[in-house]
């Protein structure tokens, strides 16, 4: 007998809700048959359970947590423990889909010990199944020992965000012909490190194509074009949450932040105008209960006379 669950929750059928589990290799067989990868971000339990349930094949606990959750100014300053915090909580919402956690910027550059241990963590603590790495050729080596660790890791090249201050800006990356070929190389080093998928951020819809053709892993694009396997986008920028003008690439599916002061507003009015709550929104004394306090009552006051 088998120890290890192979699908998801047995016994119900996929019209009954059935979803099986994504894995890794759940994402190289959907490669093979063209079939879309869905990929969106989420950092709590709340937004984990509905991008989990509306069959979402990913879900990214990305350190875009830095601006979209903590209100920092890029993700140079999110941290370990604030990543973890809000891995646990997605872990605690995710139930079929892939889960992969972003190592924030600090996380893996100081050396591979420390690497290790921090991945280890948001496997053993976070419940995260695929780590997240920003760069790629000079992270090759590193992405093995990590692997060497057991633990899958996604690439990402591109438009890095923990590179900003390198990079001077958050600039589309491989628009030359010396900036494509650096693209390939990292690709193919990643690919070649034997990465789960790999991120393509901000670059050309054509360069992107190029190395989604090139390389057997997934890729996952987000400002990368129609071409790649599988495309990724923040939650709080589909829904219209992020307070500032939408990059290029990202699509308003809703408009959130309407419906959140629309209702706050009227919540408030409601309380400024006595409108709630009302009686039936309220906890009522048993009946015998009510009848012993109201002759208490009655008797105080017969007293005061
Ligand atoms: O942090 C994040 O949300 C990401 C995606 C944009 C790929 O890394």
């Amino acid at each position: 007998m088998s120890l290890t669950p192979i699908t998801g929750r047995p016994g119900l059928s996929e019209r009954e809700g059935f979803r099986p589990k994504i894995t890794t290799a759940t994402l190289r067989e959907y490669k093979l048959n063209h079939e879309p990868i869905t990929c969106l971000t989420a950092y709590d339990y709340a937004a984990a359970r509905l991008v989990d349930e509306a069959g979402m094949d990913m879900v990214l606990v990305g350190d875009s947590l830095a601006q979209a959750v903590l209100g920092y100014e890029n993700t140079l300053s999110v941290t370990m423990d604030e990543m973890l915090h809000h891995v646990k909580a997605v872990r605690r919402g995710v139930k079929s889909a892939l889960l992969i956690a972003d190592m924030p910027y600090g996380s893996y550059q100081v050396d591979v010990k420390d690497a290790i241990m921090n991945a280890t963590r948001f496997v053993k603590e976070g419940g995260a199944e695929v780590v997240k790495i920003e760069g790629g050729e000079k992270r090759a080596d590193l992405i093995r020992h990590i692997i060497d660790a057991e633990i899958p890791v996604a690439g990402h090249i591109g438009l890095t965000p923990q590179s900003v201050n390198v990079m001077g800006g958050y600039k589309v990356q491989g628009k030359s012909l010396s900036g494509i070929e650096h693209l390939m190389r990292d690709a193919v080093a990643l690919d070649r490190a034997g990465v789960a998928c790999i991120y393509l951020e901000g670059i050309p819809r054509e360069v992107a194509a190029m190395i989604t053709s090139e390389v057997s892993a997934p890729t996952i694009g987000i400002g990368a074009g129609p071409e790649c396997d599988g495309q990724v986008l923040v939650f709080h920028d589909i829904l219209n949450l992020t307070f500032g003008p939408p990059a290029k690439f990202v699509r308003r599916y809703a408009d959130a932040a309407a419906l959140i002061a629309q209702a706050v507003q009227a919540y408030r009015a409601d309380v400024k105008s006595h409108q709630y709550p009302k009686d039936e929104e309220s906890y009522h004394l048993p009946r015998e209960t009510k009848a012993g306090l109201d002759t208490v009552l009655a008797r105080k006051r017969a007293m005061r006379r």
